[in-house]
């Protein structure tokens, strides 16, 4: 038996991917036993701090070593993965996955950085994405002037990859604009994936049990249609 396998991508970094994941990583440990979240894939780790694989796993109930590839540097992954003479391989992520998922109901997976972010010369994320075979892709989005360019961009290009996505999570930024509070009703007329969520600012702990959350957090218990 395999668990079910969510994927958390988003249109860029900075915008609230991790915090998003580990509330709903706190959601969905209300409804499964063994949820896990894992950042399989990260930089900038040099600069010190708790690293994305360290938040999704304090949301997480089941815990597994991160065997991901992490770098020092806080650039692109594949230029990091290129100084440090260190390539990143979708097939390693791939099996370092599903080992999990075969341990687990749940694994959300975070991505790095943006959905077309490059991991390698010729491959980006929305391969990995694809490559993961997850029941679930997310697309986690700002809720700020300027999103609805990237959303139609990101989820026009998914569709060349081709990767389905089955949501949008718009997040509030910690500095709204005229448009915050707007877009996910102009995205819900002009892009054709649906809003699963618009996420306030609030601590992860707090944002777990907003209706939001555990809305969706319970529909990632069939898959999404
Ligand atoms: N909805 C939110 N409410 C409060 N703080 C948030 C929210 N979303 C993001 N943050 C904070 O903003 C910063 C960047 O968010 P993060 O989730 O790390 O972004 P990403 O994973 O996309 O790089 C973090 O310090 C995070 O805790
Ligand atoms: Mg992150």
């Amino acid at each position: 038996m395999t668990g079910r396998l969510v994927v958390v991508s988003g249109t860029g970094t900075g915008i609230g991917k991790t915090h998003f994941a580990e509330a709903l990583l706190l959601a969905l440990r209300a409804l499964d036993a063994r949820v896990a979240g894992l950042k399989p894939i990260e930089t900038g780790l040099g600069e010190g701090g708790v690293s994305d694989a360290q938040r999704l796993d304090r949301a997480s109930t089941f815990h597994v070593k991160q065997t991901g590839y992490t770098f020092a540097e806080p650039v692109s992954p594949h230029l990091a993965a290129r100084r440090e003479g260190r390539p990143i391989e979708v097939d390693v992520i791939v099996r370092m996955v599903d080992a999990v998922r075969r341990e687990t109901d749940l694994t959300l997976v975070e991505l790095p950085g943006g959905l077309f972010s490059p991991l390698g010369d010729d491959f980006l994320n929305a391969n990995v994405a694809l490559a993961l075979q997850a029941d679930n892709v997310l697309l986690v989005a700002p809720d700020r002037l300027g999103v609805l360019h990237e959303v139609i961009a990101s989820t026009r290009a998914a569709t060349s990859v081709p990767l389905r996505l089955d949501g949008l999570v718009l997040a509030t930024p910690a500095a709204p604009d005229g448009s915050t509070g707007d877009n996910a009703a102009e995205l819900g007329r002009l892009c054709e994936v649906p809003v699963r969520a618009v996420i306030p600012r609030a601590p992860v702990q707090a944002l777990a049990s907003h209706p939001a959350l555990r809305a969706l957090a319970e529909s990632l218990g069939r898959r999404l249609s």
